[in-house]
């Protein structure tokens, strides 16, 4: 196949396009990255060395540089993981969330049109189903979408599905939950506790620390979303999740036991504006294509914490961003 991967320097994408290159070795990949703040050279130094990749920086919005990049490599199929991805930032900055969540899909889409394209896979989120007190959402489930972050994340779904109903799109969605693993930017829970407890900062855990996600390790959702794309059926949704539903404070008490850093770290700080409190997803229709989670949640976690211990290198030039920096001073970490 030859595959165009938008969002690939980030991080799911990155290791998306590395399993790719393993498991399809005569496929061509190129991902396509407008290098935002989250886009990182460096989470492609693997793929790098594969003659089989290509990297073209570019912006999914701009449909010249799209239509470019689909003819010069005679692209057959699209995965479009790139997206704005961190809800307290478009909690703060919601346009460019707007832009590139749901305009930038439809472009892709307009792509996926003109040239005929085989496959259009949307990554998607858990988020746009909002939040759940009890059970697990299933596909057939309405969007319910609290943040800015997941109602354009949701409004890029409803495109994708209606170019399906319109025009017939081959396209399929995943909707993945809550991603760990190496090379997740310093911003979200996992990443951002851990290297500020190998730092000796504090962990700003938010309101009572109860709110609830259901973590995948990264692997496991990119083979889970390989899967979709392989073997999934045209204009069907499909959720994937690890099945981990922890609570915020258990994974702040997990991270600090691993490294073996005191629980005074832990800062309660004011809540998240419209915190959605539970998500939890059933995946059952991604198992019957083959598909389920290998990694133990604590085996995770734990290669996880010891990645980022190990690499400081990758994530402390990261740290000094100016967003990380105002997060600083509002939670005085
Ligand atoms: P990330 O923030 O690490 O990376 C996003 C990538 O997209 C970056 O490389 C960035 O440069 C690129 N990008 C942003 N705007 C772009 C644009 N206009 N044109 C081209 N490239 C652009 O994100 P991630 O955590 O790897 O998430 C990837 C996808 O998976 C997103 O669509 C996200 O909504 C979805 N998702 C993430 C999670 C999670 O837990 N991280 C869970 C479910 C779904
Ligand atoms: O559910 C999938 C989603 O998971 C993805 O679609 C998003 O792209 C991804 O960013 C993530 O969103 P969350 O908001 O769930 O992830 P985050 O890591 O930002 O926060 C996880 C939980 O931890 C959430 O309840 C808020 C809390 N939190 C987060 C930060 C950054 C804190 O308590 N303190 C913090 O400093």
């Amino acid at each position: 196949m030859r595959l165009l991967i938008t969002g690939g320097a980030g991080f799911i994408g990155s290791h998306f396009t590395d399993m790719r290159l393993k498991r399809h070795p005569r496929d061509l990949v190129v991902v396509f990255d407008k290098l935002t703040y989250a886009g990182n050279p460096a989470n492609l130094s693997q793929a790098k060395k594969n003659p089989n990749f290509k990297f073209v920086q570019g912006d999914i919005c701009d449909r010249a540089a799209v239509d470019r990049v689909v003819k010069k490599y005679r692209i057959e199929s699209v995965v479009n993981f790139a997206a704005e991805t961190h809800v307290d930032r478009s909690i703060l900055s919601p346009e460019d969330f707007a832009k590139t969540d749901v305009l930038g899909t439809q472009t892709l889409l307009e792509a996926v049109r003109k040239f005929k394209l085989r496959k259009f896979l949307q990554i998607s989120t858990d988020e746009v189903y909002g939040s759940i007190e009890r059970g697990a959402f299933k596909e057939t489930d309405p969007l319910k979408p609290s943040s800015p972050y997941s109602a354009s994340k949701a409004g890029g779904d409803l495109q994708v599905l209606a170019y399906r109903h319109t025009y017939g799109l081959p396209v399929l969605i995943a909707r993945s939950s809550n991603n760990f693993g190496p090379r997740q930017y310093p911003e979200k829970l996992i990443p951002l506790f851990a290297t500020n407890a190998l730092e000796g900062k504090s962990l700003p855990l938010y309101g009572d620390g109860l709110n609830t996600r259901d973590w995948v390790y990264v692997e496991d959702n990119c083979a889970g979303l390989d899967a979709v794309l392989e073997k999934g059926a045209l204009g069907e949704v499909y959720n994937i999740g690890g099945g981990n539903t922890r609570t915020n404070r258990e994974i702040t008490y997990g991270i600090l036991k691993i490294l073996h850093k005191p629980e005074s770290l832990i800062k309660r700080v004011s809540d998240r504006l419209g915190h959605d409190r539970r998500y939890a997803l059933a995946t059952t229709k991604a198992r019957t294509l083959g598909w389920k989670p290998q990694w133990t949640f604590a085996k995770a976690l734990q290669h996880t914490v010891a990645w980022y211990r190990d690499n400081p290198a990758w994530w402390q030039p990261l740290k000094s961003g100016e967003y990380l920096q105002y997060y600083r001073k509002q939670y005085k970490v």
